[in-house]
């Protein structure tokens, strides 16, 4: 074996044990942020030395060396920023109680996404990364090797997403919460939407969840009736207020008429057979001259975003496949199932980040 072919099959094991360790970073993160170290930090002031985190995590003096380890990594994916002598120790690969008793910690953009009392936070989100949503991951090559219809989440918990949400309250909320707070980022660029909001009187959001998203977009555009569609369960007990109401019921059988029909992250979940019946429905609740539905999911264009955005929209495929029936799609994809479900044509605006806004009309 040459020198080369070593030192490419060296750095290979890397690029491998990278994706086995994801997993790290990942419960790594959710740690942090169930131990509220991001809000540690923020309520400090400026940043923290790793005995006042200590202190602040009513953490015992000794496992502070642990900290400092948890912190390391999170320092070195992008969560938290370190001051110069915790550099130094990486750069060592080792430390000293004196170097740890030096290091201090701020916020990133990334960990100030994460704050409890600023919006939006993605927290929620971080902590969706439970057995739940973990179990099914262990058998997905069964599932795929095997010939039943089911999904790897019905193998691990023996019924659907959906139905374990129900019969799981603590499951429900967490999800819940999970998908107001992704929700939350549509502040951002809301008033840059307002030519498809304009003009509209009455607004459905299918799936529309704890009503993140109406709340949103009735603060922005106060003419607007919004009304929440999502399953009994997850409207229960939520109180209308005057522009935004919630109905429980299934998008399958009826979706109540607007001027327009929301569908937030709701056609990734289905398959194309099912997003064809949701559309058929969507079509019949809206006007057939000048009604729209507008739908906020993800457009995965290869060819036009960074490696780390497909990256992402692709893991969120997975996801879909083994939580739900559902994919994401192209704009390929997308164009052939909404000219399939009888729209003649729509709008991409990639306006959201990870995700795009397209307006369909009948
Ligand atoms: C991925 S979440 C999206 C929530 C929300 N649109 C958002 O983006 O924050 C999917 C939502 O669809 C709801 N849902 C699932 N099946 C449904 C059905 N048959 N009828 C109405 N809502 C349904 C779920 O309860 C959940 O709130």
């Amino acid at each position: 074996m040459d020198l080369l072919e070593g030192s490419e099959l060296f750095q290979a094991q890397s690029h491998l044990y990278k994706h086995v360790f994801n997993y790290i970073s990942s419960m790594s993160l959710k740690c942090a942020v169930e131990l509220g170290i991001p809000d540690i930090i923020h309520n400090h002031g400026r940043p923290i030395t790793l005995p006042d985190l200590v202190t602040a995590l009513e953490i015992h003096p000794s496992k502070t060396s642990f900290v400092y380890r948890l912190m390391s990594l999170l320092v070195h994916s992008g969560f938290f920023a370190a001051t110069l002598p915790l550099d130094k120790n990486q750069e060592r690969g080792n430390h000293n109680e004196e170097e740890e008793a030096e290091a201090a910690y701020d916020l990133t953009p990334s960990s100030r996404l994460l704050l409890k009392d600023k919006l939006p936070c993605l927290s929620p989100l971080v902590l969706t990364l439970c057995p739940a949503t973990l179990a099914p991951w262990q058998y997905f090559g069964n599932w795929l090797k095997g010939d039943n219809g089911t999904t790897p989440f019905e193998i691990a918990h023996g019924m659907k997403l959906w139905e374990y949400a129900e019969q799981n309250p603590a499951f429900n909320s967490l999800f819940n919460e999970a998908m107001a707070s992704d929700s939350g980022m549509l502040n951002l660029s809301i008033r840059d939407c307002e030519p498809v909001f304009q003009g509209l009187g009455s607004l459905v959001d299918v799936g529309g969840g704890t009503g993140k998203v109406c709340r949103i977009i009735s603060e922005a555009f106060p003419r607007l009736k919004c009304t929440v569609l999502d399953l009994p369960h997850v409207v229960a007990n939520l109180p209308d207020t005057e522009n935004v109401k919630f109905i429980g019921g299934d998008m399958f059988h009826f979706i109540p008429p607007a001027d327009a029909i929301m569908l937030k992250l709701i056609l990734h979940d289905y398959s194309d057979e099912e997003c064809l019946k949701i559309l058929k429905k969507c079509r019949e609740a809206i006007p057939s001259d000048d009604g729209k539905v507008i739908i906020i999911d993800i457009v995965i264009s290869k060819d036009r975003e960074e490696h780390q955005v497909t990256e992402t929209k692709l893991c969120s495929d997975i996801s879909m496949m083994l939580m739900l029936t559902g994919r994401e799609r192209s704009e390929r994809d997308w164009e052939k199932l909404f000219l399939e479900a009888g729209f003649r044509s729509f709008k991409i605006l990639p306006l959201l980040g990870l995700r795009s806004l397209i307006e369909i009309y009948p």
